[in-house]
């Protein structure tokens, strides 16, 4: 006999599948890249936040001897797990994006449930783009504020002279789902009036010259930078690249800080690694390849986002099902981009996001372009957006 809670949450799962939401983990195995099996199939996958294609190499190809350091932290950082492999880690990421301090967390959705509570106070206004992902969302729900919304890529609006507190605006640099990017014109023009922006920068973090952040790339100072070591770095954890005043708040105040244990010093003597590839020419080369990839498959799918070409393609097809059963004639083709449906993004707006890796060749590309014009055409959809 199921208990009360077994029989329920079987409802609640026939119910998700019965509205096309039901969500299953791919089986991947044999990685190598961008190249594995799922079931029976090999695949190209054309769906990972891998952009750089760091994730599976040995560190040997990194072209740095592997350093060895303790698997555990044993501690929170404020306990006894203060580290010096996290300590210089740290330091790094703080030159890399510019700031005076960066301070480590165990993963990019930590970093944006425990800062923003730790710095919004109840006279704060605080301003969140209607994208946003999930873990600022819930931050900020998390935090004493009142979150005014903002549409999709817009400013805050300007404050009147009186206003007191701090107006802060919550943004991405480029929009996990969307692939497009925050106003940068908007975004210089409030840090002028004396705003906040506490910017994410999960998917552009390692992107640009020097294996930077967008913000650095255009000079602009947010008061926060969330970056991800789980995505064009190709390893796991994030970190916040603020002031050295905010970071020591942060280290004693932010929750998801204080209240776990200390990043893993092995991952972070890897992630050094990583880094130093990133730095150097062969994060230039896989950067360079990547953005010709990109171009490619921008030419390819006949779109043109000038300044706001990213490596992320969304492909919006609207109905959960119909998406669901694009990516399966894909997958039977040999190509994997997993369909993504609300609540990841906003009801009716289901699609495959399509990211492009340093790592696909070119004929990859023009096969996977040519297949979803024929797939997106047997389904009687258009694959340029009007
Ligand atoms: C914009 C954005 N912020 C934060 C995160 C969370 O980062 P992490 O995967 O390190 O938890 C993600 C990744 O899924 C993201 O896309």
């Amino acid at each position: 006999m199921r208990s009360l809670i077994e029989t329920r949450v079987a409802d609640r799962l026939a119910e998700l599948d019965r509205a096309g939401l039901g969500r299953r983990s791919p089986k991947i195995r044999d990685r190598q890249g961008t190249a594995y099996r799922l079931g029976e199939r090999r695949v190209i996958g054309f769906c990972s936040n891998d952009y750089l294609g760091f994730a599976d190499e040995a560190p040997a190809n990194l072209g740095a001897p592997g350093r060895s350091a303790p698997a555990g932290s044993g501690a929170s950082r404020l306990v006894s797990g203060d580290l010096p492999e996290l300590r210089e880690l740290e330091a790094e990421l703080a030159e890399l994006v510019g700031t005076d301090s960066a301070v480590l967390f165990p993963s990019g959705f930590q970093v944006n449930t425990g800062v923003p509570a730790a710095l919004i106070e109840p006279h704060d206004r605080v301003f969140s783009d209607r994208l946003n992902h999930a873990s600022l969302i819930d931050g900020l729900r998390l935090s004493s504020a009142k979150v005014e919304i903002l549409a999709h890529r817009s400013a805050p609006p300007v404050a009147a002279t009186s206003a007191q507190g701090v107006r802060w605006w919550f943004s991405e640099s480029i929009f996990s789902m969307e692939g497009d990017m925050i106003d940068l014109a908007a975004a210089r023009s409030h840090l002028a009036r004396g705003g906040a922006l506490y910017l994410d920068e999960a998917h552009s973090f390692g992107l640009f010259e020097g294996g930077s952040t967008l913000a650095k790339r255009h000079d602009l100072r947010p008061d926060v930078v969330v970056g991800t070591l789980g995505k064009a770095v190709g390893a796991a954890g994030a970190f916040v690249g603020t002031s050295a005043l905010l970071a020591q708040w942060i280290r004693a105040r932010a929750r998801s800080f204080v209240f776990t244990t200390g990043f893993s010093p092995l991952l972070a003597a890897r992630v050094r690694v990583h880094l130093a590839a990133l730095r150097g020419p062969l994060g230039e080369a896989r950067r360079e390849q990547l953005w010709s990839n990109v171009r490619l498959l921008e030419r390819l799918l006949g779109r043109d986002r000038g300044a706001q070409l990213s490596p992320i393609f969304p492909l919006v097809i609207g109905d959960n099902a119909r998406a669901v059963a694009i990516a399966e004639d894909l997958l039977a083709r040999g190509w994997h981009i997993q369909a993504i449906r609300p609540p990841t993004v906003p009801a009716a707006s289901a699609r495959l996001r399509l990211t492009v890796s340093a790592l696909h060749k070119r004929e990859e590309i023009m096969a996977l372009a040519a297949a979803l014009g024929d797939v997106f055409r047997a389904h009687g959809l258009p694959l340029t957006p009007p």
